[in-house]
């Protein structure tokens, strides 16, 4: 036993390097990633134009914190911009900070229209983060339990019900926001509708509320636009995301739009290393990648061979009871517990993941081939074969 904390149950290997979808444990053993890192490594491992510019930033300058102005900073804010049609943009060093941001972001636009106790609508089944007020946005009891007195000012809604948002609104004045993710990912790749976010961007209007969508796990072309709204037929006031946006290297953001533009001022928020350098250059790399390479249209296309072949064959298909979620965030539901596949995967050379307990997550690096996306299905549909 180490002397960390036992904060996760860790699977018994450790893998020393990475090259494209495939992780090597310290034994040499090869193991194809269909979770990358939990949607972080969207470039997969090892990917030539990352490495290259964290080593450039490195040879030159890590950190010089937010008191100075950073070049490689203004210039991801600039890049992000253009990607998501958003104005400005926040860094923070994790998906839960990019959501904090946007929580206070939220507050202090509504104590701007006069409102006392601003109040943010969040769904069943949400998931934003770790620290006091994400957990206390997040729509699950296990991650709530034992630290309370939770963060006050969210106010639940089940997902996809339109009628219940109209309710909170005709009963609830404080209201100044919502936020959700487009693809829930943690409660089991759940997605919200195209039809029920655009009636939320309604509600937003009507009640000069700002629609925050968390696209921590989906942005960063995964879904297979570079956000998940996009082609939704909306816009959002603010949006955040993590994850895939660094490759590895810890980096979060929270972008906002029109009059959640300049909410944020001057002494309001902060943090030390947020958007320092290094992780600007490799956040840099991966916009720059993800366009350049139309890793959106790769996840869609891959997606689709990754459904295929999981159907292929009738026996299998008939132990799946439903496959969501868009390009290459994908859950397999099986109907049942299934947890316990995480490791019968590790054992064939396969990294899986389950969320909500019965569904097989898949998050493969969005540069996976027709030739590796098969691999992933039949080693899945393989599992699921033998799952009885
Ligand atoms: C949708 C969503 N929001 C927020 C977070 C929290 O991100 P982090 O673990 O980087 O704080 C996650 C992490 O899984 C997530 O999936």
């Amino acid at each position: 036993m180490s002397a960390l904390m036992q904060t996760y149950a860790r699977l018994p290997v450790t893998f020393s390097h990475g090259e494209g979808v495939y992780l090597f444990d310290t034994q040499g053993r090869r193991y194809l990633d269909g979770i990358s890192g939990i949607g972080v490594n969207g470039l997969g491992h090892g990917h030539p134009a990352v490495t290259a510019a964290i080593r450039d930033q490195a040879d030159k300058l890590l950190h010089t914190s937010n008191l100075y102005r950073i070049e490689g900073q203004e210039e991801l804010a600039n890049a992000l911009a253009r990607v998501s049609g958003m104005d400005t943009c926040f860094f923070g060093n994790s998906g839960a900070e990019a959501n904090e941001a946007a929580i206070k972001l939220a507050r202090l636009y509504g104590h701007g229209r006069g409102v006392k106790k601003p109040a943010i609508i969040v769904l069943e089944g949400a998931f934003h983060g770790r620290t006091l007020a994400t957990l206390s946005a997040t729509g699950n009891r296990k991650i709530q339990a034992g630290f309370e007195p939770l963060v006050s000012g969210f106010i639940r809604a089940p997902r996809n019900d339109i009628e219940a948002v109209r309710q909170i609104a005709n009963n609830n004045p404080d209201v100044v926001a919502f936020l959700a993710e487009p693809i829930q990912g943690e409660s089991g790749v759940n997605p919200l509708t195209a039809e029920y976010l655009g009636a939320v961007r309604a509600l937003c209007d009507e009640h000069d509320w700002l629609l925050m969508l968390d696209e921590v796990q989906t942005g960063n072309g995964r879904t297979g636009t570079y956000f998940a709204y996009q082609g939704m037929g909306f816009t959002p006031d603010v949006v955040t995301t993590a994850k895939g946006l660094g490759n590895g290297v810890p980096i979060g953001a929270c972008l906002s739009r029109g009059k959640a533009a300049g909410v944020l001022g001057a002494g309001q928020h902060g943090s030390t290393y947020g958007g320092n350098p290094l992780v600007c250059s490799a956040g840099l790399a991966v916009v720059n990648t993800v366009v350049g390479e139309e890793l959106p249209a790769n996840a869609l296309a891959m997606g689709a061979v990754i459904r295929a072949t999981l159907l292929e064959d009738p026996e299998v298909a008939a132990k799946i009871t439903e496959i969501r979620g868009s390009g290459l965030m994908l859950g397999v539901e099986l109907g049942r517990d299934c947890a316990g596949l995480v490791e019968r995967a590790l054992e064939e050379g396969l990294l899986i993941n389950v969320a909500g307990g019965s569904t097989i997550r898949l998050l493969p690096p969005l540069v996976i081939n027709e030739a590796e996306a098969r691999e992933l299905a039949r080693g899945v549909a393989e599992l699921i074969r033998n799952f009885n």
